[in-house]
């Protein structure tokens, strides 16, 4: 049987870190703060932000949760972000993504101090993090590496293939994996024989964005698979192509009229040496390390020395 990756305690126990540590600062008369920037009224985001603002709140972080209408400017938000840069009770700085179209989205994450930028999504620390120096790394991308590290899962050596280039997943984590001395291939669209390379892979990392895309015939048996992505399933016939003959998954789908799939398909994961399930893997992680990012740039912004993560 493969062993299952349980993110949601490796979360937890991240966040009893970061609060432990949130307390040793609060003695010092600090306390960490995070600008959370949602715009209009976008369901998925305005979940993500509250479950991000909640987090703050159960670690004792201070949290100013900013809500530009649906019509904001890219003045406006460059205006509002040169405000946050300003703010001394203000640490980590998220503009939750996606944006309205009007928004020029680089523009605006090119504005955020990289002191505060706790997305990791600044080219300063995108620079940073590929040149070997210490960086405010992307949240999910770290959280992969939290996983594999709290679970004794080598990296060094291993031959790790990631599939997926997006500047918020794909490339952050091959930089990681690299930087932890694994050897890493970048896989894509437009990839030739993919399987041909995926069926290598010690470490299979799965942020494409196409539910259930990496199947059993793409996976070496005995590989450590994780599966970053968040696919809503809505349909009878992609919920049994995914999932037919799953009691628990009917329940819920039968309760709810939907469920989530990652982007690798569960008949791979029986192949696996070890997964990270969908829900309950890297999801967690997300917010757990943008908790641990705002306190680590509540520190450097101090000239503090780092703790941990
Ligand atoms: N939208 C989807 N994922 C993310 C993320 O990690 N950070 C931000 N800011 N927006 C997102």
């Amino acid at each position: 049987m493969p062993r299952v990756l349980d993110g949601a305690a490796i979360a937890a126990a991240i966040k009893l870190e970061v609060a432990t540590d949130v307390k040793r600062l609060a003695a010092e008369g600090i306390r960490p703060g995070l600008a959370a920037v949602l715009v209009g009224h976008v369901p998925a985001s305005e979940i993500y932000v509250r479950s991000k603002v909640q987090a703050c709140a159960d670690l004792g972080i201070f949290s100013d949760l900013i809500t530009p209408p649906e019509t904001v400017t890219t003045e406006d938000m460059l205006d509002l972000v040169a405000g946050l840069n300003d703010r001394d009770d203000i640490d980590g700085i998220l503009i939750q993504l996606p944006l309205p179209a009007q928004v020029d989205t680089k523009a605006l994450l090119d504005a955020v101090s990289p002191l505060k930028d706790v997305d990791g999504f600044h080219p300063v620390n995108a620079g940073r993090l590929q040149a070997g120096r210490p960086a405010l790394a992307p949240c999910t991308p770290a959280g992969v590496i939290q996983i594999l590290e709290r679970s004794g899962i080598p990296i060094a050596g291993q031959y790790a293939v990631v599939v997926g280039r997006s500047d918020i997943v794909g490339k952050p984590v091959a930089m990681l994996l690299l930087n932890q001395n694994a050897t890493v291939t970048i896989c894509h669209s437009k990839t030739r024989d993919l399987a041909a390379i995926t069926r290598q892979a010690d470490i299979l990392v799965a942020a494409i964005g196409r539910p259930g895309f990496i199947m059993p015939e793409m996976v070496k048996p005995g590989a450590t698979l994780i599966d970053v992505g968040i696919n809503r399933v809505t349909t009878r016939g992609e919920f049994d192509r995914y999932f037919a003959g799953n009691a628990k998954r009917e329940a819920a789908f039968a309760k709810r009229g939907s469920t989530i799939v990652g982007d690798i398909h569960p008949k791979a994961f029986e192949l696996a040496g070890a997964y990270t399930p969908v829900p309950g893997g890297v999801g967690p992680l997300t917010i757990a390390m943008l908790m641990a990012n705002t306190v680590r740039a509540a520190r450097m912004r101090r000239n503090l020395p780092r703790r941990g993560h």
